[in-house]
């Protein structure tokens, strides 16, 4: 299967970002959204991320307008009739996605593969909107999409093995790391990271520590590129709530509810960066979160390093995923500096059996405990 024009719909954050990491690649790039205002804002996008590149002396201006030379831009999905690959990056709402992609059917030719970026919902059901499943695949990529370097690749029952080797093969010429992976609620990463975010909501929620306290306490103690707060605004906190929602309806337990405090930024219009404020306000430049106070930094470090090593040792233990996919996921699509799996390496598996035990017996959260021996 030869790739040589890539469709995109959606162009908010990760969409832009897709378009600038096919356009970078070589690919011609048809990017579609659902209003002229909508478009803009992905051409911007697009444009600021390419001057951010020449600025910083990795692109020349001749590069960056090479590559905006491959890219064009519109409302119309018949715009995407000749694309051999269309990428929808869409808000995580199924019935807007499975709308999409029933127009995506009738709008691509028959041989074209539809790709979804959902970061949590079902591949199945929006394979299912088509009349081609077996050529519908879940295709995720990490914000920001240039940066990040990991990909996942997911199957449904559907899913054409051509077209799944075709996609990792695309994914590799793109210069990413890709895990292949069946459809999952939050695949590998999210559900490892909206875990781990939303604990550290918990815990603003119950008062034990600050956004700032906490954010440091991850860049500081384990070299995190940004704290739990700094990268829910990062995302999106609207896009957190809606993957946390899907992970809960499939596991049901307290842990996966979104968290009060994420749920009432997203009621009063503050979603992150993408809105102009979330935990923290982007009005003006913001300096890295500090705060003095060790033994607090310590206790939640220790938190929330602990119940998502536990959580990693038990998605391993499930078969879904190996260490491998696990670390390069967490290293390469979060910018961890080590993957779970090295950290436990590190400190050791029966201190950290020891530490979850503590963990649940401190704060009575039965799913805390380590597996069973
Ligand atoms: N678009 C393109 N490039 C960008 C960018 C953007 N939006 N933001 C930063 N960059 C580039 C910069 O140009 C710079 O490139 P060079 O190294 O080539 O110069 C590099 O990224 C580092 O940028 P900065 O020096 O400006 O900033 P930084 O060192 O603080 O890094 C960061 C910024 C890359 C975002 C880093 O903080 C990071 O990796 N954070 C974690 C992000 C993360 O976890 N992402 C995954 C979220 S989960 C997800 O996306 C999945 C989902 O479905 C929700």
């Amino acid at each position: 299967m030869s790739f040589s024009q890539i469709g995109v719909v959606g162009l908010g954050i990760m969409g832009a970002g897709i378009v600038e990491v096919f356009a970078r690649a070589g690919h011609q790039v048809v990017g579609v959204a659902e209003s002229e205002a909508a478009v803009d804002a992905g051409r911007s996008n697009l444009a600021k991320s390419l001057s951010r590149a020449v600025a910083k002396g990795k692109l020349t201006q001749d590069q960056a307008d090479e590559i905006t030379s491959r890219v064009s831009f519109g409302e119309d999905f018949d715009l995407l009739a000749n694309c051999d690959l269309v990428i929808e990056a869409a808000p995580e709402i199924l019935s807007l996605k499975t709308e999409i992609f029933s127009k995506l059917d009738a709008a691509v030719k028959p041989t074209g593969i539809l790709a979804t970026n959902t970061s949590s919902l079902s591949v199945t059901d929006i394979a299912n909107a088509t009349s081609r499943p077996a050529q519908v695949i879940g295709m995720h990529f990490f914000n920001p999409a240039p940066v990040q370097k990991f990909v996942e690749v997911i199957s449904t029952a559907h899913s054409d093995a051509q077209v799944v080797s075709s996609i990792v093969e695309l994914g590799k010429s793109l210069g990413k790391h890709l895990a292949q992976i069946t459809d999952q609620p939050g695949f590998i990463v999210n559900k490892l990271l909206l875990r781990y975010l939303n604990h550290a909501v918990q815990i603003l929620d119950s008062g034990q520590a600050t956004k700032e306290q906490m954010d440091a306490a991850m860049r500081e103690l384990s070299n995190y590129p940004m704290g739990p707060c700094e990268l829910l605004d990062l995302i999106g906190i609207d896009t957190c709530v809606e993957i946390l929602k899907t992970i809960h309806a499939d596991t049901q337990l307290e842990i996966d509810r979104p968290a009060d405090g994420m749920v009432n930024l997203v009621s009063a219009g503050n979603k992150g960066r993408k809105s102009g404020s979330g935990f923290y306000d982007y009005a003006e430049k913001l300096d890295v979160p500090t705060d003095a106070n060790v033994d607090i930094k310590n206790q939640v470090h220790n938190d929330l390093l602990i119940a998502y090593l536990g959580d990693c040792i038990a998605m391993e233990a499930t078969g879904y995923a190996t260490k491998a996919d696990i670390d390069f996921g967490m290293k390469l699509g979060c910018g961890l500096p080590e993957g779970p799996f090295e950290v436990i390496e590190r400190i050791g598996l029966d201190a950290v059996r020891s530490a979850q035990a503590e963990l649940a017996q401190r704060t009575g959260i039965a799913a805390y405990q380590p597996l069973p021996l």
